[in-house]
């Protein structure tokens, strides 16, 4: 039986050592042992040539409505969707305002509940089946987990009926760590919310930018994305991000940071070369100003 006696603190990450589990080519750690079909839905999400990816997430509308940057998805989606690698929303959002047509991965919001009228956000429902993923031909679904929170159970069930849902056909699960009001940013909360969701057998894992984030992933033994989180100067989110990559996390799954930026093209823009082609923030944030400038 599982109990808290005597547990010890971990300390041994050893992130300077790669993964050395089931990898694809480009090196999508945690893979080994999933079927053809999923293998190929998560090159959807990961770039094949380098194991990374740039997620544009835009589901914010499933608890927040229409939310600063995204009043207008069918004019703000299409400008953007050349530029990442990856399209995260809602059902409605994709029926009618994303082009069928786009070579995107697509990431499908399944989990809602709550708005943002509720003083709690962790009781969420899995509200879109896996037969409407299937019809979207979602790459990934992505449910909240709410570790620590006052629905923690009903938030893990979720994720475990997607995660088996998901697995019958061949759909990966994006397990997205969502901090509960009263939890602390803490490292200590991050490993442990991670590595749950990892065990607990999401096949992709999203989460904040936080100190000992190279431990965090290192103990990971599936991609974390990076969420962007609030808002932040462009200069600073692209700071982040950097920061992020040289922890060793697998791309980013960034909103407010792209869409309610001064240039959104640029921005992605922007991040896509520390991503994939390893530029200095420095780089990136110049040339974020010099697309900006051709832009405006
Ligand atoms: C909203 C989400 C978003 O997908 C996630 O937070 C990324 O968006 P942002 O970069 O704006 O945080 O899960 O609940």
């Amino acid at each position: 039986m599982a109990d808290k006696e005597g547990l010890k603190t971990a300390k041994n990450y050893r992130p300077e050592i790669p993964f050395a589990g089931g990898r694809l080519p480009g090196g999508i750690k945690g893979v080994g042992g999933l079927d053809w079909g999923m293998q190929r839905r998560m090159t959807h999400i990961f770039r094949p040539d380098d194991g990374k990816t740039v997620m544009l997430a835009f589901d914010h509308g499933y608890f927040m409505g229409s939310t600063s940057g995204l009043e207008r998805l069918d004019l703000l989606i299409p400008e953007l969707m050349d530029g990442v690698d990856v399209l995260m929303g809602t059902r409605g959002a994709f029926r009618t305002c994303v082009p069928s047509g786009n070579r995107c991965g697509l990431a499908l919001r399944v989990s809602s509940g709550s708005s943002v009228l509720d003083d709690d956000l962790s009781h969420e429902v899995v509200a879109v089946g896996i037969e409407d993923a299937l019809r979207l031909d979602a790459d990934a679904m992505a449910v909240q987990v709410f570790i620590g929170a006052d629905g923690e159970k009903e938030s893990i069930s979720n994720l475990s009926r997607c995660i088996n849902e998901g697995l019958t056909y061949g759909i990966p699960t994006l397990g997205v760590v969502a901090v509960g009001k009263q939890m602390e940013r803490t490292p200590r909360y991050f490993k442990l919310a991670t590595r749950m969701i990892a065990e607990l057998g999401a096949q992709i894992v999203k989460s904040y930018f936080c100190d000992e984030l190279d431990e965090i992933v290192a103990a990971c033994p599936v991609p974390i994305v990076l969420a962007g989180g609030k808002k932040l100067p462009e200069k600073d989110a692209l700071e982040m991000v950097r920061r992020a990559m040289d922890c060793g996390v697998s791309g980013v799954d960034m909103g407010r940071n792209v869409f309610q930026s001064a240039c959104p093209a640029a921005m992605a823009r922007a991040v896509s070369m520390i991503v994939h082609a390893d530029a200095s923030a420095a780089e990136a944030w110049e040339a974020f100003r010099e697309i900006s400038h051709e832009k405006t």
